[in-house]
């Protein structure tokens, strides 16, 4: 069992300190807000996530979990590991905001020198930082502590909102970057639970090798994102499906299937925010990253597509007419509605000069404040009555039940625009609805064949070989 002390209770910090505490280490986790402590020690949530409150729960009543303001005591343990969890979020910019994470760290290494405490101090930075910003820690602690005393390590996070108990407890990998032995030797020991079944852990002897991997890992998995969505656009025109598309590309074992899924565009708290942050550090480094940029422009115009592909579905002015909007978190199993495609799909909506009521099983409360004044059904047969269209921007599995032959009942017209595939397709077409998806279901373009002359018959010369191979 190990000391371990959380800086920063949001997602990722919360996450990680109960997760941790389950494999058997002591776990302080400290956070500058003090309602969220109280709220925590009361077994509240301040997010949703599925599971996490039974993870709480039970390390708490073992006493291996705890909550504070105050990290004095745990910066007292002779050895400890100190996570450093705290947010990063996007200056105006692009550029992270590192101002909270230097601040904490600062005041961490200052209590850490006032408290005497012998035996090393591990700092893990586990937030999403620039290339470079965890050298920058280490030069700012070294300022306050001996050299030998502490080390710097970099253990980037790859947790999926709603999956995230799943991704810690059974992760295709663990990265962890650092230069110092005693650093990579305390990381062995915090993952030991982990490693001993088999999980890898990928080691590698630069902070900032490690620092890279967490931007190239998201800016890939959204390039996935944004070309299939490329490639949906231009199925659309064909008369192609996206879905079979991607069920075949991602057959071949270099490619993958994850990923893949066409839909109104990715969101949420790290795609947008990571690839931003990467072109803008990239640029200042003076090799811009022309494809991480291409990859934003391409997931915004996704986005706004949208509203053009509902007025299409209803087949007249979006003016007047009164849009269901199904799903308002930027994905299913999370109530974050952060960069939601269903912001955007929203405001043009509005622009357009519909009247749009919505609906999301989780994050309603959420999106409400974002959008002060949203209309936000509490069921979903409110959300569809008298509607002229249903869109659906997330994919819950709740949507998956709804009765489509009463719905109809309730609906001022029979128009479904599945923004995600979701739906059965072919049975709602057959019950009278006009459906549209994403990159499926549109009729293939006029053929129009090349100009052809026919040689005369006898006139052609075959006895010459062909001059080279035909092209494959
Ligand atoms: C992501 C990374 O997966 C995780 O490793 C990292 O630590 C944080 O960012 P998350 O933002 O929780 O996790 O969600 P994810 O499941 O990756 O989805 C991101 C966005 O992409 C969502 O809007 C989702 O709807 C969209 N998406 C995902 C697609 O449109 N198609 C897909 O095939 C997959």
């Amino acid at each position: 069992m190990l000391n371990v002390c959380v800086l920063g209770t949001g997602y990722v910090g919360l996450v990680t300190g109960a997760c941790l505490a389950d494999l058997g280490h002591a776990v302080t986790c400290i956070d500058i807000d003090p309602a969220k402590i109280e709220g925590l020690a009361r077994g509240e949530m301040p997010i949703y996530e599925p599971g996490l409150d039974e993870v709480v729960a039970r390390n708490g009543e073992a006493r291996r979990l705890s909550f504070g303001v105050d990290p004095s005591g745990a910066l007292g343990e002779p050895d400890l590991i100190l996570i450093v969890a705290v947010g990063t979020p996007s200056g105006e910019d692009g550029s992270a905001d590192l101002r909270a994470l230097f601040s904490a760290v600062d005041q961490a290494a200052g209590l850490r020198a006032a408290s005497q405490a012998g035996g090393h101090l591990t700092i893990v930075i586990k937030s999403t930082v620039p290339v470079g910003t965890c050298r920058a820690v280490e030069a700012m602690v070294a300022r306050r502590l001996k050299p030998g005393s502490f080390s710097i390590v970099s253990n980037p996070e790859f947790l999926r909102e709603g999956c995230a108990i799943e991704d810690f407890t059974r992760p295709d990998r663990i990265v962890v970057g650092s230069a110092s032995e005693a650093g990579l030797a305390a990381m062995r020991a915090l993952y030991a639970p982990l490693t001993s079944q088999g999980f890898p852990l990928v080691e590698v002897g630069a902070l900032e090798t490690s620092e890279m991997i967490k931007y190239a890992a998201n800016v890939f998995l959204a390039t996935r994102i944004g070309l299939v969505n490329e490639f949906a656009q231009i199925c659309e025109r064909v008369g192609a499906d996206v879905d079979e598309l991607s069920r075949a590309v991602g057959a071949d074992r270099r490619i993958g299937p994850a990923f893949l899924k066409a839909g109104p565009g990715f969101g949420g708290s790290c795609f947008p925010k990571d690839l931003r942050a990467l072109t803008s550090f990239a640029a200042d480094l003076g090799c811009p990253s022309e494809i991480a940029g291409a990859v934003i422009a391409a997931n915004e115009r996704q986005k706004h597509a949208m509203a053009a592909k509902i007025e299409e579905a209803v087949g007249a002015r979006l003016c007047g007419r009164r849009i269901a909007l199904l799903g308002l978190a930027f994905k299913a199993g999370t109530d974050d509605v952060r960069e939601a495609p269903a912001l955007s799909i929203l405001s043009d909506l509005i622009a357009a000069g519909a009247s749009v009521t919505a609906y999301d099983p989780a994050a309603g409360e959420h999106f409400a404040r974002l959008v002060p004044g949203v209309r936000i059904a509490d069921r979903i047969d409110r959300a569809l009555a008298d509607a002229d269209a249903v869109v659906i921007a997330t994919e819950w599995p709740e949507f998956l039940t709804i009765d489509w032959m009463a719905a109809r009942l309730l609906m001022r017209r029979p128009v479904i625009v599945d923004l995600r595939n979701h739906l059965e397709a072919k049975r709602l077409i057959a019950l009278g609805f006009t459906y549209r998806g994403v990159g499926r279901h549109a009729s293939p373009l006029p053929v129009s064949l090349p100009a052809y002359a026919p040689q005369p018959m006898g006139v052609q010369d075959i006895s010459e070989p062909p001059s080279r191979a035909p092209a494959r």
